[in-house]
């Protein structure tokens, strides 16, 4: 295998490049990638999407009271409140935001994005999930991390979502004349426009005094956090909010209850093993709860460490990428880890069914091709599912649709070997993957470093292995359009100088893929010969 090339030229010929390089060599910036990606994968879902208007939050009505499978009671208060879960009424899926508002809201996450420096800072204080961030005199928000803004209460905690306000109510020899105040937005992009604050305050002693009333106790701690912003296609899915949910409350084991703003029924849908395993306790609609509902403990938003990525040196537990990418299948009922690829699993059945005399046909590597349905699709579809399959593999194509139940795609690419397809988000179905398998990402002219930034280090973190594809110029649409002298086609890196308006609009808004059978076959054979290892 080629070594990894993705700082040569598009146009260089590479056909295979295994890519071996430690993930954090990956260039940061290029953020206006995620802008694209926003503005252009939405219909690239992880599995499937927004389908039903009426889904009611995890059906149950009350509280703690319905708490599933093995709720230990003793930890409830005996006056839970009874939680009903209106949603009903017209909330709008993810989908529905117009292209231009996503757009305002990414050039602002690309701020957010820009830098890490205030890591050394928040590592002592993520270390463990039960650090007391609420003790007299701490403050309460950290305000300094560049892609979140955390507050964490101990004590007597009071969440009011009628009014987005989370008040922590000192014991009585510590309040103060006054109590400091924050106003946050509760996701893991503080600088998204559409994500609203929650207020968070601590109470003087004056106004202590006259603190709301619980209308109901609950023994475990809550988290509030954002469920809008710019999820909607599965990369941002993941990365906005499902990784930093895991990143802030795994480690308790779903003893955690969720106080959602802005909730989005599609997406509680959509990823309804994840959330009830996170947390077995009912979500609750946030916006619309009238009540005081007073916790031991509550954090305010979610921590988040990266593009698609946990730093396992700041999570609780040192979780990595890759614990994530194990406990997902396993919420999935996918295999457990051990099973090898279905490849070799299957050769080895074969080989035992061989030895008792039943002849049966060799098995096939199977090669999962997703093609996107708008931008950055195979004009040539019938072509490239002719040569996966002349090179030996079983081929299953799919076009992502929103009808697909979750489960259904997991497993679809949990039988796979290959998981193959242009730079996009459905790549990011890779974590259904097992380990070895092979994300096969096909890079287009214009998008080497996002390749790597967006996909193929995470894919390696979780070991998946990533090999790409690099196109050449002849193999991109934009060089029927406009020909080998336009700078898109002859000089990518020049278009990117200029801004993400350019680079969106060639490289991932008009640039399709017409793959060249002839060039790209001896990149199938290696990859079997890989599987065959
Ligand atoms: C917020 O709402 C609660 C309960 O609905 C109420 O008791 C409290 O006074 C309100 N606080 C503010 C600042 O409006
Ligand atoms: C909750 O229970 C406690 C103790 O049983 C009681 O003092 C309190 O008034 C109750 N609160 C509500 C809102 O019923
Ligand atoms: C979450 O999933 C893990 C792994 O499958 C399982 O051990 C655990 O019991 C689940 N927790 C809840 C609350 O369902
Ligand atoms: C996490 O990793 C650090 C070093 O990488 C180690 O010192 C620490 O004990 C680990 N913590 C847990 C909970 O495994
Ligand atoms: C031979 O082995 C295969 C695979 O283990 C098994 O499914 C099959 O039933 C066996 N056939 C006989 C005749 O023992
Ligand atoms: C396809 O690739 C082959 C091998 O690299 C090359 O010889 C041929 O000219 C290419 N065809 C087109 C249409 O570019």
């Amino acid at each position: 295998m080629a070594a990894n090339s993705f700082s040569a030229p598009a146009q260089a010929v590479k056909g295979v490049a295994k890519t071996l390089a430690h993930r954090r060599q990956a260039v940061v910036g290029f953020l206006f990638a995620l802008i694209v990606i926003l503005v252009l994968h939405t219909t690239v879902v992880f599995g499937p999407s927004w389908s039903t208007n009426d889904i009611v939050v995890l059906q149950s009505t009350s509280g703690e009271q319905n708490a599933r499978t093995s709720s230990p009671p003793a930890l409830l208060a005996p006056n839970n409140s009874i939680q009903v879960h209106d949603i009903d009424n017209g909330q709008k899926d993810g989908a529905a935001k117009n292209d231009g508002e996503r757009r305002d809201q990414l050039g602002q996450t690309v701020k957010n994005d820009a830098n890490d420096k205030m890591k050394e800072d928040l590592v002592g204080q993520e270390l463990d999930g039960d650090v007391k961030h609420g003790a007299p005199g701490k403050p309460i928000c950290d305000l300094s991390d560049p892609r979140y803004d955390i507050c964490e209460i101990t004590g007597d905690a009071r969440a009011m979502g009628a009014n987005r306000t989370v008040l922590y109510v000192p014991p009585a020899d510590e309040r103060g004349t006054d109590g400091p105040e924050w106003a946050i937005k509760d996701q893991s992009r503080k600088n998204l426009g559409d994500i609203k604050e929650v207020n968070v305050k601590t109470l003087s002693a004056a106004q202590s005094l006259v603190a709301p009333e619980c209308t109901s106790r609950h023994a475990v701690p809550a988290v509030v956090f954002a469920m809008n912003g710019i999820i909607g296609n599965p990369w941002h899915d993941l990365s906005d909010v499902l990784i930093p949910l895991f990143i802030t409350t795994r480690a308790y084991d779903g003893e955690v209850q969720f106080l959602v703003t802005e909730l989005q029924p599609w997406f509680v849908d959509k990823y309804r093993l994840v959330l009830t395993n996170l947390s077995r306790y009912d979500i609750i609609d946030f916006n619309k709860d009238a009540g005081v509902r007073c916790y031991p403990h509550i954090i305010v938003g979610l921590r988040s460490h990266g593009d698609l990525d946990i730093d396992p040196a700041r999570t609780p537990r040192n979780y990595t990428l890759l614990d994530f990418r194990l406990y997902i299948r396993d919420v999935f009922s996918l295999p457990p880890e051990g099973q090898g690829i279905p490849y070799k699993e299957a050769n080895k059945k074969n080989a035992a069914s061989n030895d008792n005399g039943t002849v049966t046909e060799n098995p096939k590597p199977r090669l999962l091709l997703i093609n996107r349905g708008e931008s950055r699709k195979f004009v040539n579809l019938p072509e490239v599912s002719a040569a996966v399959q002349a090179a030996g593999f079983e081929l299953l194509v799919m076009e992502p649709s929103r009808d697909m139940g979750m489960e259904e795609f997991a497993r679809a690419v949990d039988s796979c070997d290959v998981l193959m397809g242009v730079h996009g988000a459905a790549l990011t179905n890779f974590f259904f993957l097992r380990t070895n398998a092979v994300l096969l990402q096909v890079v287009g002219l214009g998008l080497e470093r996002e390749a790597l930034h967006y996909y193929g280090n995470q894919a390696k973190a979780v070991m998946v292995q990533h090999i790409q594809y690099f196109i050449s110029a002849e193999e991109s649409t934009l060089y029927e359009k406009y020909g080998k002298d336009h700078p898109a086609v002859s000089d990518p890196d020049s278009v990117h100088k200029q801004g993400w308006q350019g680079a969106k609009r060639y490289f991932w808004a008009e640039q399709d893929i017409r793959l060249n059978i002839t060039r790209f076959a001896p990149t199938l054979h290696q990859l079997i010969r890989t599987l065959r290892e």
